[in-house]
Formats: C-alpha cells, structure tokens, sequence
C-alpha cells in the first residue's frame, strides 16, 4: 500500500495543483479524468528539453543537429515495435497524432471495398468505428447484459458471410475499463485468416502489450494518454501490409519522385509520413516507453489494481450509486456510473466545482455502447438524435466516468467517494448551477481562480 501510495509523488508534471472552489479553497486538485488524456511524465518532459537544443529538420538537413534529430525519430520505430513486442524486422512504426489518425490511416491503406467486411463490437470507441465504416461494412460484435462479449461471440461473427477481411477490437474499454479477453478473439480471427487490429489507446499505458505473444498483427495508440502528451501517437503494422498503396496522407516525404503527371512512392515507411513529422512529439513518446519499460511495469500493474480496489469499494458506499458495466473481472481503474436524481452533466459539475474533482460525463465517444450500457431502445436512440440535430446536446443520456493511473494518488479515491456521498445527500445543492446554451452545467456564482502551490 505504501508503495503505490508513494508511486506518483512528483513523478508527473501537475500533480501538485490546488484551485479553490465554490464554498472556499483551495483544495489539491483531482483528476479523475486520465482516460482521457494523462499528465506528462517528469521523466517525458526532461528528454524533451535534453533534446530540443538539437531539434531540426528530420532528413531535409545535412547539418549535424539534422543528423540528429534524423537518427534519433529513425531509432524511435524500433523502439516503439520492440515497446509492444513486435519485431523491427517485420513490424514498422508509424507516428500518425493519436489513435484516431492511425486508424483511419489504417482503414484508408488496407484498400477496403463496401464489398469488404470489417468486424468489430459494440464496445468501440468511434476511433475504431467510423474509420471502418467509411470504407467497408461493419459486422458488429453485441454485448451482454453486463457490456462483455465472449470469444464465442466472435468466433460467430467471423464464421458469418462473406468472410471478414478485419477484426477491429478495442484491448480496454474507455468507458468501463473491461478488458477483452485479446490472446483468444486474436486467434479465433488469425486461425480465420482475418486480420487482427487492435485499439490499443487504454491498453497500452495500463499493460505490458506483446502482439507477438497475443497474435495481434497491428496496434494503434496515443502517446497522450501514456504520459508524452506532445502530439505523437503510434501505430505498429507488418511492414509487407504497408509496402503498397497509395498513403493516406500525400506531400513532401512520402516520394521517391514526382513529375506533373507520375508519382514513385517511397518505400515504406516513408511512404506514410508524408510532411514534416513531429520529432518531438516521438522523443516523448520513446521516452514514456522507456520509462514504463524501465519501472518493469509491477509497480505500476500493482498501484493501478489497488485503485480499481478502492474505487470499486468506494463506489459501492454511495447510496443512490448505480455503476454501468461489468463490476467484476480484469479491468482497468475505470468507472462509469449514475446518481440517482442527478444528471450526469451536473454530477461532473458538482465534482468540479465544490470538489475540485475532475471527472467527464456523457457517453465518451462510445455512443452505441453508452446506448447498450443504458438499454437504450431503438425509439430512444433516434429520439436522442432528433434531439442533437435540433440542438438540445444536453438531453442526451450518458454516465459520469472517473478514471485513474499511474498518477492518481490512492489518496484521491476515498476522497472522491465522500464527495459522492455529500451530493447523494444534498441533491438541493444542484439548484446552484444552470444549464448554458451548449448544455453545460455552470455553477451561478464562480470564483474558481487556478492556482498551484509549489
Ligand atoms: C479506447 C479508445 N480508442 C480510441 C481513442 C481515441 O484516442 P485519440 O483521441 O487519442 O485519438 C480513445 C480516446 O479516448 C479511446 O479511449
């Protein structure tokens, strides 16, 4: 307990910030929202500075600070295909910003057909829907009444027809922190000759990821959720998936030569980091890698299950408290719940402002899985649409979601569960806040100044 207790102190850049809130302050803030993006590491934000003085343009340059900066993003691939267990020699990493852009990148260069099928489930986040969607058709994975899938499940959405070109399949969900059993659905797709694509964005910061060892053939994350919130994200592909093809993006870099009427592509991974990459952003990204890698990941596996511990445990006190989602099993320190009586908008808002409590609400991009968790009918579904087209976004159904990691302190649980335990008991207190015209909740009186204390 002392040890992931002490895990984070000073380990993360903002762990030390103190706003004051409605009734006083300040108080130390909490972020409860690191699904969403994390704090960047100390250790990330030093190998940034070390590296900037060398920072210049990446193989456009014939300068030494050039060289540099060329050998140090062309060293980051190996790095980040070793960092998920891939092999340098077949895998190639790609530095596209984030998950989103990798997989609609992906999506783009896999020459999908409306003819093809992509298959995925009802837990995706809409990074792993929409890109597909765009390209092919979708056979969707449902979800029982606890928000899981067996690997059954998937084994009968494989054997449908026509075959399935790709499984698409998120390694954690960001709105319950479930966990999908990868190892089993990645060989049920392979053994299927099925391409296995995995969202790694909550995975990868939370778990030792070995795509080797599960089968996994790609893998698509974000460096901001991983501690190097500089604009780089990673996906990591069998170098012969992306050997040819037109690339996503098209521009300086990504040629051999152009004239007005014929293109040459380079070859790979040229052919997909067309423009000026971001150097930076990759040196955090390696750094974080490195770092992770370095801690052996126990302390990190260790802290994270105490929190999910307490969260589960705090969460379970609050009267009126309805978690959504599966309660039990492998899961990340993720929670999505309602209060009874208390839109989620102005749970989030009450969190925020008398708690200093950072919290997200709604439906976390997952917007068909939001609508399963919350057994949603089809009558409700388009009646909530109607409603985001007319403009009415706030009366949209969702949850609030506290998240955590390597950062949260164990000390910030409990915390939030008191919190929790007074909003239960005062619901009058939401009769301070109003509704603006994008449907959030403010508070009537706001003297919330940011401070922090050093
Ligand atoms: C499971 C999952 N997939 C994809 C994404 C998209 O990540 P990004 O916004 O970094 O592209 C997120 C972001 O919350 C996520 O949680």
């Amino acid at each position: 307990m002392e040890m992931s207790l002490s895990y984070t102190a000073g380990q993360h850049v903002g762990d030390d910030l103190w706003v004051s809130v409605l009734d006083g302050g300040p108080r130390q803030y909490v972020d409860l929202d690191t699904a969403a993006t994390s704090s960047a590491s100390v250790a990330v934000t030093r190998a940034v500075q070390e590296f900037l003085p060398w920072y210049a343009s990446v193989h456009r340059g014939a300068g030494i600070k050039s060289q540099l900066s060329s050998a140090r993003y062309e060293e980051a691939r190996e790095i980040m295909v070793r960092f998920v267990g891939g092999d340098p020699a077949t895998h190639l990493a790609l530095f596209p910003r984030n998950t989103t852009e990798a997989l609609n990148l992906l999506a783009f260069r896999l020459g999908l057909t409306k003819d093809d099928v992509v298959v995925t489930t009802a837990v995706e986040h809409h990074a792993n829907l929409l890109p597909w969607r765009r390209h092919a058709q979708l056979r969707v994975v449902e979800v029982d009444d606890r928000g899981t899938f067996d690997v059954a499940a998937v084994e009968a959405a494989l054997d449908q027809h026509p075959r399935p070109r790709v499984l698409a399949v998120t390694g954690g969900s960001n709105v319950t922190g479930w966990l999908p059993d990868l190892r089993a659905i990645a060989a049920a797709a392979r053994q299927r000759g099925v391409l296995v694509v995995v969202d790694g964005a909550q995975l990868v910061p939370h778990r030792p990821v070995d795509i080797t060892a599960l089968g996994v053939d790609v893998i698509a994350f974000s460096g901001h959720k991983m501690y190097a919130p500089f604009g780089a994200g990673a996906l990591i592909a069998p170098r012969a998936l992306l050997a040819h093809g037109e690339p996503f993006l098209v521009g300086g870099g990504a040629v051999g030569a152009v004239s007005f009427d014929d293109v040459i592509w380079a070859d790979g991974p040229d052919r997909d980091d067309a423009g000026s990459p971001n150097v930076v952003g990759v040196v955090a990204l390696t750094a974080s890698a490195d770092e992770l890698r370095s801690d052996g990941w126990s302390s990190v596996l260790a802290h994270e299950e105490h929190l999910l511990r307490a969260l589960d445990s705090e969460l379970a006190s609050v009267p009126g408290l309805h978690r959504v989602g599966p309660v039990s099993g492998d899961r990340l320190p993720v929670a999505a719940f309602n209060l009874e009586g208390v839109p989620h908008g102005l749970l989030a808002a009450r969190l925020a402002n008398e708690y200093a409590i950072g919290t997200r609400s709604g439906c976390f991009c997952a917007h068909p899985y939001m609508g399963r968790l919350l057994g949603l009918s089809e009558a409700e579904v388009d009646q909530f649409h109607a409603d985001v087209r007319a403009g009415f976004r706030h009366r949209l159904p969702g949850a609030v979601r506290v998240s955590a990691n390597r950062q949260t302190y164990l000390t910030d649980i409990p915390l939030l569960g008191q919190a929790l335990r007074e909003i239960a008991a005062s619901p009058e207190g939401g009769q301070r806040y109003a509704l603006d015209e994008r449907g959030d909740y403010l508070p009537q009186i706001r003297s919330r100044v940011p401070s922090t204390v050093g």
